[in-house]
């Protein structure tokens, strides 16, 4: 799709906008440029030529239209988007938004039939719903690209279904839990991101057309015939709503914002986890790049941009909410500006996921320093805990035996774990030498075998799972 660029005003002379008749002199220059929309909504044009197309097919079996009005119309129509497609339409300013630029050459293309096919429709039922079809395919598209994240994100988890980690709670050592695991967690948060995405495309998916300007039209219009043409699922049922409410984009918006916080997280803990002080993991080298001054840096720009352009989706999210706060019904001319946000969320959603679908395969984990990591900050003290309870002790004396115990191994500069059986004896006799069964990693980890738990065993299922309900999500 073209990249909207300010298109060239030509001299207001011949500037003739579609609905001057009503006024005495014309518009001014600067008026021109601030209410003009057609630098960026370009790229709702074939959105706008399905709609119009759709539109005149019913005008034609509704006798409305002429049998030859219709071929001239569609032909011409498909004159313009190939010329859009090969770069060459001419988009002019002074023709003010997508709409009337097509409208203008379509007329200048076939004549008179150019001018009957805004009969029954009004711009503002036709903005709603090229940004309902323009958004739907977006939608579909961002969904294709969840997927594909998702599947990276399943691929990688299997190859770490039993790699030892830190887990971490207030960024401090709290258990064992496995690598696939913690990848599994993402997995789950983009799962309820893309069941809120196809929820809203529901919502986005039903036609405004037939609104006409907000009252409806006095044509005998077939409006199922023209949801059926274009692929939406129902009507929007008040002309009032339809021409005006953009909850729609609101709510697509407010779903990229939570699908960005999610990726935001997974972003940060690449960050830290590539930081070489910590050493977990290493990005590949296409993910980062250089300092132009500093010769030994890699840094992970990629997850730090993701990090910072979750901003600018909860900027939109705001700009959009503010935009519709307490607009009197219907149109108004506010809504042109519901259309930069809404481009820009789709656009940034779309590149971070496919980045991160490509950037997780690309994640090289480092086993031994998760371990070593996993050696200091006493990982297994709950296990400990647990063992007593097993043993009889209620959980908070328990707590309190091993907690002293911590003490102790702080104090000779150890990790829990490492204690002779007699020290630990001390701090509770139901203490015996099995207890170090419990106190390994992989003791601590297979203990946790329920489902939703880090054993490996529990991840594998996980993963089955993962993969059974990914398969449901197929069939878009
Ligand atoms: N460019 C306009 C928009 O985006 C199209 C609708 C114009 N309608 C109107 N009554 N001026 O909202």
């Amino acid at each position: 799709m073209n990249e909207a660029s300010s298109p060239p005003a030509t001299p207001a002379a011949d500037a003739g906008h579609t609905w001057s008749g009503r006024f005495a002199e014309p518009v001014a220059q600067r008026v021109l440029r601030y209410t003009a929309s057609v630098a960026f909504d370009r790229r709702l044009a074939y959105a706008d030529i399905l709609g119009s197309r759709a539109h005149a097919r019913m005008l034609a079996r509704q006798d409305i239209l002429s049998a030859e009005d219709l071929a001239a119309i569609e032909s011409g129509l498909a004159t313009i988007r190939g010329e859009i497609e090969r770069d060459e339409f001419v988009w002019r300013l002074e023709d003010e938004d997508v709409h009337l630029n097509i409208e203008k050459r379509l007329t200048a293309l076939v004549g008179d039939a150019g001018k009957r096919l805004h009969t029954g429709r009004s711009r503002n039922d036709q903005v709603a719903t090229d940004i309902r079809l323009w958004l739907r395919d977006a939608i579909d598209d961002i969904d294709a690209r969840f997927a594909d994240f998702q599947r990276a994100l399943l691929d990688q988890a299997e190859r770490h279904v039993d790699t030892a980690m830190p887990g971490h709670t207030h960024l401090q050592v709290a258990q064992p839990v496995t690598f696939g695991h913690h990848l599994l967690a993402y997995f789950e948060m983009s799962l309820r991101d893309r069941e809120r995405l196809r929820e809203c495309r529901r919502r986005t998916n039903r036609l405004p057309l037939g609104a006409a300007a907000l009252a409806g039209t006095s044509f005998p219009i077939d409006r199922e015939f023209v949801a059926r043409e274009l692929g939406f699922e129902g009507l929007c049922d008040n002309s009032l709503d339809a021409v005006s409410d953009r909850d729609f984009a609101i709510e697509f918006c407010a779903v990229a914002a939570l699908a960005m916080m999610h990726l935001s997280r997974l972003a940060e803990e690449l960050i830290l986890w590539m930081n070489p002080r910590v050493g977990f993991i290493d990005l590949a080298d296409r993910f980062c790049t250089g300092s132009s001054i500093m010769p030994q840096k890699k840094n992970p720009d990629v997850p730090e941009l993701a990090r910072g352009k979750t901003g600018r989706v909860y900027g939109h999210l705001m700009a959009l909410l503010t935009l519709m706060k307490a607009q009197p019904l219907a149109y108004n001319k506010d809504n042109q500006e519901d259309k930069e946000p809404l481009f820009d969320c789709v656009d940034t959603l779309s590149d971070t996921l496919a980045l991160f679908a490509e950037m997780v395969p690309g994640i090289s984990v480092r086993a031994d320093a998760l371990r070593a990591a996993l050696a200091q900050g006493h990982a297994t003290a709950t296990d400990l805990a647990d063992y007593l309870v097993r043993r009889g002790l209620p959980f908070r004396d328990a707590h309190e035996a091993v907690a002293r115990a911590v003490r102790a191994a702080e104090g000779s500069g150890t990790d829990l774990a490492a204690l002779p059986l007699e020290t630990l004896r001390a701090f509770s006799p139901l203490i015996e030498d099995d207890v170090f069964a419990v106190l390994t990693i992989e003791g601590s980890l297979a203990a946790r075998a329920h489902r939703g738990g880090t054993a490996p065993l529990a991840v594998r299922a996980a993963i089955d799972r993962a993969r059974a309900r990914l398969a449901e999500f197929e069939p878009a």
